[in-house]
């Protein structure tokens, strides 16, 4: 892969940033999507690579863009897999929340874990408790590991959790234990990431959520030198019929090698609205305001970028011919 497709690619999750952060707080999940699907699509055609999208909007007939099978890019660079996410958090976005994000990661073609769309139970650290937690553990033994790993008392480890029904459990186990919790409503790719930035204050995230998600994720915390492991958990027939139809065991546990091969990928986010490591998007009149992450696996580099984007001269942050 080029070096500069990095930078080339968080164009585009700015642009779908940008367009999403336009929705915030109208409590239209659905119209926030579509802008930052369309935005990402548009900047996409101006890159020089060769994608095609395997994470993505949907099936061909499901999604008029960015779906799954799709081709992207100008065809006259690299080719790779892509997986896009250009809102995660939709509702984050229509209730003006904490954490949504404009997101992609891809790498060599054939490199990317082909997930279906259906719940995928998660555990993600940062780089310190990597190979110390296991998804089969308890939850008590892997918050005591990454106690140990980060040389921290277990009542100072932070859990990052789906505020959901389905996690009671997993809650309950977590206070015995005396480990703190941060409850999230949605946006489990940011509690993963998080995980390997000190300054968010979380050390782990559990739970489940979407398997796409946990694609996008182990691209960043490949990057970021964490990890993820996971495992499909169908909710009915049809689901574990589409998973052995795609050479998925459900049973299996997936690690970062089944998520991402090679040593070459690269994770672009752009926040939309503010949360522990990203602000969100600000409109000053002139100019839209950006604050984007991008890591290649590759080279080890993370970067943080500011944008300011001139409303008058590129609205739709791409040059209009
Ligand atoms: P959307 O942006 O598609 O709404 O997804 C948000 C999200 O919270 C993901 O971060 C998470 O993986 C998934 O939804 C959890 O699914 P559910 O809302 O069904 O619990």
């Amino acid at each position: 892969m080029e070096r500069s497709l990095s930078m080339e690619l968080v164009r585009v999750t700015e642009a779908a940033g940008v367009a999403a952060a336009r929705w915030m707080g109208r409590g239209l999940k659905n119209e926030a999507d579509g802008a930052a699907t369309a935005a990402m699509r548009m900047v996409f055609d101006t890159i020089p690579m060769e994608g095609t999208v395997v994470i993505g909007e949907g099936e061909m007939d499901e999604a008029p863009m960015l779906y799954i099978g799709e081709e992207l890019g100008m065809g006259n660079g690299p080719a790779v897999d892509v997986a896009v996410d250009p809102l995660e958090g939709t509702s984050i976005v229509a209730s003006g929340g904490w954490n949504a994000l404009a997101v992609l990661a891809i790498a060599d073609r054939g490199n990317l874990l082909h997930a279906p769309d259906m719940y995928m139970d998660k555990i993600a650290v940062g780089p310190e408790a990597v190979g110390k937690v296991h998804i089969d553990a308890s939850i008590k033994e892997n918050l005591q590991a990454v106690a140990k790993a980060k040389n921290k008392d277990i009542e100072d480890v932070v859990a990052t959790v789906l505020n959901r029904p389905r996690h009671e459990k997993i809650i309950e186990e977590i206070r015995q234990t005396g480990a703190r919790i941060k409850l999230i409503n949605d946006g489990d790719v940011a509690g993963a990431i998080n995980t390997a930035f000190g300054e968010t204050g979380v050390d782990i995230l559990f739970g489940l959520g979407g398997a796409p998600e946990g694609v996008i994720s182990a691209v960043g915390l490949k990057c970021l030198g964490g990890e993820i492991q996971g495992r499909l958990v169908p909710s009915n027939d049809a689901e574990v019929e589409r998973c052995k139809k795609m050479g998925i065991d459900v049973n299996q546990v997936l690690y970062m090698d089944d998520f991402v091969k090679g040593d070459d990928a690269i994770f672009a986010a752009t926040g939309v609205t503010d949360g522990e490591l990203l602000r969100g998007v600000r409109f000053t009149g002139a100019y839209s305001e950006t604050h984007s992450l991008v890591m290649r696996s590759k080279s080890g580099t993370i970067r943080f970028v500011e944008g300011r984007h001139s409303m008058k001269k590129k609205p739709l942050l791409v040059m209009q011919e």
